[in-house]
Order: C-alpha cells, then sequence, then structure tokens
C-alpha cells in the first residue's frame, strides 16, 4: 500500500445560497451551461459550476495520476506541459450537498507537483468561462498558466494554441466533455502533433450515450449517429451484425462495452497503446491512453487509492 503523504484539500466549503438537489428539469432555469445562475462562489466570489458528487471522484483520481507522473518524468524530460480540454470555470458545487470544491483546473493548478509543469493550457468554448479561469488563475499569482477559447472540433484553432507549447516536452492532456463528441480525428491530431503525449480522457457513456446509442445504430437518421460514429472514429462500427444485434437486445450495458472497447482498439491503431480505465459512477470512465508503458505504469499505481470520504488527496 503507498505510504501517505502530506495531504492537499479541494478547499472545500459549503455554499449556503446553493438549492440543493437541482434536478435536470429544474437546472434548465438555475443554470447556464451548467454554470449556477443562483449562487455564486463563497470563497471567490466568481460563477461556479453545478456538478453532480461523483465529480470529486474524477478530480481525486486526476489529481492522483498527477502527482505521480510529475514527480516521475520531471528529471527525464526536457520539460512537461499540462493541457486541459474542457477546463470548466476551476470551481464547481456538489449539487445534492451545496459543497463548495476546486474543480479539475484549479486543483492541478494548485497542486505542489505543479512547480514541475513548465507550461498549462486550459481550454474551453465559452468565451465567460475562460474570463472566469484566468480571474481564479491570476488569484493564485501564476504566470506559466492560462485559459484559452479553443474548440475540440476546430483542430486549426487548437494549432494555433499548441504552437505556444515546446514539442519536446512530455504533454499531459486531460480531456473532460459532457458527451462522447471529442471526434476522433482530433485525438489522433493531438498525437500527431505531440508525439510525446499522454492522455486521460472522461468517456461519459452514462449521460446520453447509452440512452441513444440502439437508436443511432438502428437509425440512420437518429439525431446523435453522426457524433458517435465522429467520436469512435471507425466507420463500419454500427454496419457491423453483432453491433446490430446488440443495439436490439435489452442488454445496453454489453452495447455501451462493445463501442468503449472498440474505442480503445481505435486509440491503439494511433500508438496509445497503453490504455486503462477507472469507472467513476456508472456515468463515465476515466480512460488513461498512453503510447509509453511507463506512463501506464504510473497510472497503475497512482489508482491504488480509491477516492476515500475524507476527501483528501494523497501525493506520492
Ligand atoms: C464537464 S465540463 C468540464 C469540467 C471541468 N473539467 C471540471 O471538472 O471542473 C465540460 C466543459 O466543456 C466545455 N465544452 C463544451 N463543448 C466544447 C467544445 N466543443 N470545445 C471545448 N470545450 C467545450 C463546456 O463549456 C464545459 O465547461
Amino acid at each position: 500500500m503507498p505510504t501517505r503523504q502530506p495531504t492537499h484539500n479541494l478547499r472545500e466549503i459549503t455554499n449556503h445560497k446553493c438549492i440543493k438537489e437541482c434536478n435536470t428539469e429544474k437546472r434548465k432555469e438555475t443554470t447556464n451551461n451548467d454554470i449556477c445562475k443562483v449562487t455564486k462562489s463563497e470563497f471567490d466570489k466568481l460563477p461556479v459550476r453545478c456538478v453532480g458528487n461523483w465529480a470529486y471522484q474524477k478530480i481525486y483520481r486526476l489529481n492522483q495520476y498527477f502527482g505521480i507522473f510529475s514527480n516521475g518524468m520531471k528529471n527525464k524530460w526536457l520539460g512537461l506541459n499540462y493541457i486541459e480540454l474542457c477546463s470548466g470555470p476551476g470551481r464547481c458545487i456538489l449539487r445534492k450537498t451545496g459543497e463548495e470544491i476546486d474543480g479539475t483546473s484549479l486543483s492541478i493548478l494548485r497542486h505542489p507537483s505543479f512547480n514541475f509543469i513548465k507550461k498549462a493550457i486550459f481550454i474551453d468554448n465559452d468565451e465567460t468561462i475562460i474570463k472566469i479561469l484566468n480571474k481564479r488563475i491570476k488569484h493564485l499569482s501564476i504566470n506559466n498558466a492560462y485559459s484559452i477559447k479553443g474548440n475540440y472540433n476546430d483542430i486549426n484553432t487548437l494549432k494555433d494554441i499548441f504552437s505556444d507549447l515546446n514539442k519536446d516536452f512530455l504533454n499531459l492532456f486531460f480531456i473532460d466533455p459532457t458527451d462522447c463528441s471529442v471526434p476522433f480525428d482530433t485525438i489522433k491530431f493531438i498525437k500527431e502533433y505531440f508525439t510525446n503525449v499522454d492522455f486521460i480522457m472522461n468517456f461519459p457513456y452514462g449521460t446520453d450515450l447509452i440512452r441513444n446509442l440502439p437508436g443511432a445504430i438502428l437509425n440512420v437518421t437518429w439525431p446523435s449517429r453522426v457524433k458517435y460514429l465522429k467520436f469512435l472514429g471507425s466507420k463500419d462500427f454500427f454496419e457491423r451484425k453483432e453491433v446490430k444485434n446488440l443495439a436490439v437486445s435489452p442488454n445496453k450495458q454489453q452495447l455501451v462495452l462493445e463501442f468503449f472497447i472498440e474505442y480503445i482498439k481505435n486509440l491503439k491503431l494511433i500508438g496509445l497503446e497503453y490504455c486503462e480505465s477507472e469507472q467513476v459512477k456508472n456515468y463515465y470512465m476515466l480512460l488513461f491512453a498512453s503510447g509509453n508503458s511507463k506512463g501506464l505504469e504510473f497510472w497503475k499505481k497512482s489508482q491504488n487509492i480509491s477516492p476515500n470520504d475524507q476527501r483528501e488527496i494523497i501525493f506520492s
């Protein structure tokens, strides 16, 4: 078992104005792109993102890897970069409890090992969110990180953003969309552009995918069909007899599993041979993908300790 090291908290506080328990319907009124319209952070008075309680597990697992990765790689490379695609505003509120915590971006910026990072870029396609995160970065007085507008469907803009990063460094990418809509071509582009790149990706199967995948396979006019095909990167997957059979069976989990296995197969084909995933509730998989066996070794080590109720992030 890894030994406990100094802990780093997510600056949890209670947000007294959070309504708590806003359901999907209510959130249409109380949020805009998941940013709460009812309350702001009690910590820094800036807007917060409304999230499910399971978000904590994602932040925890990302931080665990980040600590081991940055410590383990800092002397092996000319430098390390951290890039987050779909960064959010930096601070979240757990809708069930009204507890406010640092989101992925702020948790990484405040991580004790962030010192080992040469540059960090946080990308989101929402102008308001970028401004909020940039204010939070300014509050931390960090000058090697910034938030910038970018869209995962627009490779040319991403290329411009990446031109600020040294290609000879090792790059850690965290990709955190709300649904399976990041095109596979974008992942392929990032892998080819940087060469030395490790990914942690959120594979959010529990939002719309599990509901819509059978329809998307069986009906060529299904609204999300093109989105899933672009995401997966296999043109013929929906045409396969065994996949069509699964789409009519009541076992949706099995169909989603096949989709996930196909996705990993495609990652391996573009040189991300070392893949492993951790399930976060029934909502998503955190998928680690690297072209380097060392990355996978670090991932396994970092995921040894599961998120615990004490809300501690343990660094080694
Ligand atoms: C799940 S949230 C990110 C949460 C954040 N990583 C955290 O845990 O604190 C997804 C983010 O993706 C952004 N987004 C949605 N579509 C996007 C796109 N096409 N390109 C880039 N960002 C996008 C949204 O604005 C939203 O902030």
